[in-house]
């Protein structure tokens, strides 16, 4: 059998072009939604008299057994058939005849296809959300099992203030919850169903939107048949989230690769999540973060492609169309395998609890608590703020740190400095004194866990 479209053609085209224009490769992995929709298609077809029982039943069978090759490997797919939808159209024809030839009735590859992108988008953001589930509560774990590390806090990678290792990973975590939220809206945005809206104009037949709506499992069917079968939003929806949240991988990949250096020697990652080298015997290199944070390159790659791939579309279907699905294809397994290889290296990786406290005593991290220590003793914040300034350089001078100091030498630099100063200094009052909402002092980090966990429950 030649193209389905036959009739009004003399030349058939050359087999570069046949395979230039083809999409099958990638649109093959959307055959269950293919079917899927069919099905819907013909049953409807069938309830509103426009084809007969027998006939649906015919097609039925043939679907679904056409359904099974392909699960099990045993269709044969030709490249002379453009894309998934003709492949099967195509052998059901073969398979069952006249009834096969029914199904097309009222529809065109224009609303099937957008069809079957919207059900596919829908699955791969399910899996998606489960995922990022996967990934937060790896991530809350670790923060529940490492609560108290103390670890230091940076602005312009410079030692700042001591904060809970909890707190940063729960950092992570509100950013993949947010993520969550988007991967949301993502789904939301493809669950319309576009079927029914034919070639672009809708059909003369008597067809059911609703109920192919229903059946399908769609919120409501798109309410202008040309915007049904030219909008790809919610791909670009999917690849917005898929972005933000591979921006998210990427930042934290980058700090598992400072934590894991000589210099910083916070981690060890498992053995699982590293390489060695093929001439330096003493590597273990984070390759896999490293991947990670290289691949959000490429998914930023397909949210820009897609973009500009719609930008000046005239309506309504376009050929162009058919490069929408690889790139959100793409988007979605990019994200899922990095969430999957996040979630098992975050897992395994090996906390240095000592190191990563004594690191935090570094760099006068407990300045802006020197400073608070003089503010609350009745001494302006801004004019405590040029006294500790003062020290710290004084300290520097002297190789020394704030809590090398004798209490004479803090008397020196003020007065108001007493005995108990040397409590200021210490790492653990420091963090349980930020007691704040959302900061890192033990009770309220203890709060947000709670919070963090009903977000997950909730999810
Ligand atoms: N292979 C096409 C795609 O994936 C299917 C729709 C083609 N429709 C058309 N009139 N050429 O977008």
């Amino acid at each position: 059998m030649g193209a389905l479209w036959g009739g009004r053609f003399e030349k058939s085209v050359g087999s570069f072009t046949q395979a230039f224009g083809a999409s099958l490769q990638v649109d093959k992995s959307m055959y269950s939604q293919d079917i899927k929709g069919s099905l819907a298609h013909a049953r409807m077809l069938c309830e509103k008299g426009i084809i007969s029982k027998a006939d649906f039943d015919k097609i039925e069978v043939g679907l679904v057994e056409i359904e099974n090759q392909i699960a099990q490997g045993r269709f044969q797919f030709d490249i002379n058939d453009e894309d998934i939808h003709m492949a099967i159209e195509k052998t059901l024809i073969k398979d069952v005849g006249v009834a096969g030839a029914r199904l097309h009735t009222g529809r065109s590859r224009n609303d099937q296809v957008a069809t079957d992108t919207r059900l596919h988008a829908k699955d791969l953001l399910n899996e998606l959300l489960a995922q990022n589930c996967a990934l937060r509560s790896v991530i809350y774990a670790k923060a529940c099992d490492n609560f108290d590390v103390i670890m230091p806090g940076y602005t312009h990678l410079q030692h700042a203030q001591p904060v809970l290792f909890s707190h940063h990973m729960l950092a992570y975590f509100w950013m993949f919850t947010r993520d969550f939220t988007r991967l949301v809206a993502a789904f939301d945005a493809a669950d319309a169903n576009p079927l029914g809206s034919a070639a672009l104009a809708g059909t003369t037949y008597p067809l059911d939107r609703h109920m192919t709506t229903e059946l399908l499992g769609f919120d409501h069917p798109i309410p202008n048949s040309m915007d049904a079968v030219s909008d790809r939003d919610y791909l670009l929806d999917l690849e917005y989230a898929c972005s933000v949240s591979m921006m998210h991988l990427s930042r934290l990949c980058e700090e598992i690769i400072l934590w894991s250096t000589t210099e910083f020697g916070f981690v060890t990652l498992s053995d699982s999540f590293a390489t060695g080298s093929s001439i330096m015997p003493q590597k273990k290199n984070p390759d896999f973060a490293e991947l990670t944070r290289g691949k959000m390159g490429r998914v930023v790659g397909d949210l820009v492609a897609l973009l500009v791939t719609m930008k000046s579309l005239p309506l309504a279907y376009n050929k162009d169309l058919q490069e929408c699905k690889e790139g959100a294809m793409d988007a979605a397994k990019t994200l899922h395998d990095c969430m999957v290889c996040m979630e098992g290296m975050i897992e395994s990786m090996e906390l240095h609890v000592p190191e990563m406290r004594k690191s935090a005593g570094k760099g006068f991290t407990a300045a802006t608590d020197v400073a608070d220590y003089l503010a609350k003793k009745g001494m302006p914040f801004r004019q405590a703020h040029e006294v500790v300034g003062e020290l710290v350089l004084y300290c520097e001078k002297h190789h020394k740190g704030l809590e090398d100091l004798t209490l004479d030498e803090f008397k020196q630099a003020n007065e108001l400095f007493e005995a108990d100063i040397v409590s200021a200094l210490d790492m653990e009052t420091i963090v349980a004194a930020r007691k704040t909402y959302g900061g890192t002092g033990y009770e309220a980090v203890k709060v947000q866990m709670k919070e963090a966990e009903a977000a997950l429950n909730a999810d």
